[in-house]
C-alpha cells in the first residue's frame, strides 16, 4: 500500500502552479467523441481519472497523440465501437458523459452506470430524462445503459431540470449539439466547468448561448470541425491549497487562477481571519492570527462548493469556536469524521449539519482516504497537525490532485509518499 506521512506544524511560503480543471477535462475530452477532426486540448491536469477518460477513449477507437505533458490531440474519426468497457466506466463518475457524446454523435450509446466517490445516491434520472425529452429510449439491460435515438438523431426541445445538476446540464448539452433544432435547458448549472465545456464546443463549431445562466439555449449544427481549446484552471483544486495556507498558516502565492471562480471561497477565508489578496491571475493567501469560526452552507455555484466542505471542516476544525456547516448538496458528505475525530477533533453530524467546536491543535494520527476532497481535507489537516499523520487510501487523492506532494513540498510542507513493504514484496512476486 501507498500512503502520503506528513509532520504538521510547519507554516506555507513560496508559491502553487494551478493545473487544469478536472471536472471540465472529464467533460471536454468525452465531448471530443462530436468532432470531426483533430481536437488539440491543452492545460488537461495529469491525475488518474483524466488517464482513465483517454483510456476509454481508446477502447473506442479515438486515436490520441499526447502532444507534451498537457497537451493531447484527440481524432475521434475512425471510432471502432460504441460499446464502452465496463472494467474501466465503473472507476469514474464522468463515464456518464459519453452517454451524451455517443448520443450525439452516433444516435446510440452503451454505457456502464458510473462509479465515482460514494455520497449515498447518486441518480442520473435527470441526464435520462433529458435524453428521452429529446427523443431516445433509455433501459437498462445486463448491467448496461443502453440508449438510442428513435430517429436516429436527437432533437431539440425544451428540458427544465428538477433539480440544478452539473451532470445533466452538461450532457444534455453533449447529446444538443448535434440535435435537429433547438434545446433548452432550464435551471441549469452555473458551474465554471459548465461554461468551460459550452466554450470549448462553441470553439469547436457548436451553437451554444447562455451557459453560466440558468437558461441554456443550444441550436443543433451538422457537424462540429477539430480546433485548439485550453482547460480552465481549477477552482477546488485553488480552494484547497487557499485552505492549506489558512490551516498550516504562512504566505502563499497560488498562481494560474481565476480569480472570479474563488470568490465564494475567498469570502469564507475572510470571515475566518484567513488574508487573501486578488491579483489578475493569482490570489495571495495570508494567515498569521488565529482562525474564527464562521458558519458555510454548500450550494450550487456560485454558492459555496460541496467539493469544499471537507477541506473548510478541516479549517473549521482548528478555529476558536463553534461553527455550523450544511451539506446543501448531497445525501451524504461526512464520511470523513471518524478520521478527523482520531485527531482530535470535535465535530457531531446530524444529517445534513455537522456541528464543530474549534480545538486549539489537531494531532497526528493514522487515518484514510475515504474519497478525494475527504482525502484532501485530511491532508490539510496533517500540515496542521502536531506530530506525524499517515494517510492510507492516496488513491483517492491521486484521481484529482495532480502532484499534490511535489505542490505541497514545494511550499515548505514536510509530507512524502511512502510504499509499505507488503506492496514491495507483492511487486517482487508478480
Ligand atoms: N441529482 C439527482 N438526479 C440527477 C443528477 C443529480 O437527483 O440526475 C442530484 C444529486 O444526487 C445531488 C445533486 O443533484 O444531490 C447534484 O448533483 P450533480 O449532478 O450536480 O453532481 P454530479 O454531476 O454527479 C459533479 C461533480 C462533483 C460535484 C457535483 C456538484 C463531476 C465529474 N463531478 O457531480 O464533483 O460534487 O458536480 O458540484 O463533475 C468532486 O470533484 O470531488 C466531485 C464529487
Amino acid at each position: 500500500m501507498t500512503k502520503y506521512v506528513i509532520h504538521g506544524g510547519k507554516p506555507l511560503f513560496g508559491e502553487i502552479d494551478i493545473s487544469g480543471a478536472k471536472n471540465a477535462a472529464v467533460a471536454i475530452i468525452p465531448a471530443a467523441l462530436l468532432v470531426d477532426g483533430i481536437c488539440r486540448i491543452e492545460n488537461i491536469p495529469q491525475i488518474s481519472d483524466v488517464t482513465l477518460i483517454l483510456n476509454i477513449l481508446q477502447e473506442l477507437g479515438a486515436d490520441i497523440r499526447t502532444i507534451n505533458r498537457t497537451t493531447v490531440e484527440i481524432d475521434c474519426s475512425h471510432l471502432r465501437n460504441l460499446r464502452v468497457p465496463e472494467e474501466l466506466a465503473r472507476k469514474i463518475r464522468a463515464s456518464y458523459y459519453l452517454i451524451g457524446a455517443l448520443l450525439g454523435r452516433f444516435g446510440s450509446a452503451q454505457v456502464p452506470p458510473p462509479g465515482g466517490c460514494d455520497f449515498g445516491g447518486r441518480p442520473i434520472d435527470q441526464h435520462i430524462k433529458g435524453f428521452v425529452a429529446m427523443g431516445a429510449e433509455v433501459d437498462v439491460q445486463g448491467g448496461y445503459i443502453h440508449a438510442r435515438a428513435q430517429k436516429g438523431r436527437m432533437s431539440g426541445t425544451q428540458i427544465y431540470l428538477d433539480i440544478v445538476s452539473v451532470g445533466a446540464t452538461m450532457n444534455i448539452m453533449l447529446a444538443a449539439v448535434l440535435a435537429d433544432g433547438m434545446t433548452v435547458i432550464e435551471n441549469a448549472a452555473k458551474e465554471p466547468h459548465v461554461v468551460d465545456l459550452a466554450n470549448f464546443l462553441n470553439s469547436m463549431g457548436a451553437d451554444i448561448m447562455g451557459a453560466g445562466t440558468d437558461v441554456i439555449k443550444i441550436r443543433g449544427v451538422d457537424r462540429l470541425s477539430g480546433g485548439s481549446y485550453s482547460i480552465i484552471p481549477d477552482q477546488i483544486e485553488a480552494g484547497t491549497y487557499m485552505a492549506a495556507v489558512a490551516a498550516s498558516g504562512g504566505e502563499v502565492l497560488i498562481k494560474n487562477v481565476i480569480p472570479k471562480h474563488l470568490e465564494c471561497i475567498t469570502a469564507k477565508l475572510l470571515e475566518m481571519g484567513v488574508e487573501v489578496e486578488e491579483r489578475d491571475d493569482a490570489v495571495l493567501v495570508r494567515r498569521t492570527g488565529k482562525l474564527t469560526r464562521t458558519n458555510v452552507k454548500t450550494l450550487p455555484y456560485p454558492g459555496f462548493p460541496t467539493d469544499m466542505q471537507p477541506q473548510i471542516a478541516a479549517i473549521l476544525c482548528m478555529a476558536e469556536g463553534t461553527s455550523v456547516l450544511t451539506e446543501g448538496v448531497w445525501d451524504n458528505r461526512y464520511r470523513y469524521v471518524d478520521e478527523f475525530r482520531r485527531m482530535g477533533a470535535q465535530l457531531q453530524v446530524d444529517g445534513k449539519i455537522a456541528v464543530i467546536e474549534g480545538v486549539t491543535q489537531l494531532s497526528g494520527a493514522r487515518i484514510r482516504a475515504c474519497d478525494l476532497r475527504a482525502g484532501a481535507a485530511m491532508v490539510i489537516a496533517g500540515l496542521a497537525a502536531q506530530g506525524t499523520t499517515e494517510i492510507d487510501c492516496i488513491y483517492h487523492i491521486e484521481r484529482g490532485y495532480e502532484d499534490i506532494v511535489r505542490k505541497l513540498s514545494g511550499v515548505g510542507a514536510d509530507i512524502r509518499v511512502v510504499v509499505t513493504p507488503d506492496e514491495e514484496k507483492q511487486a517482487q512476486v508478480s
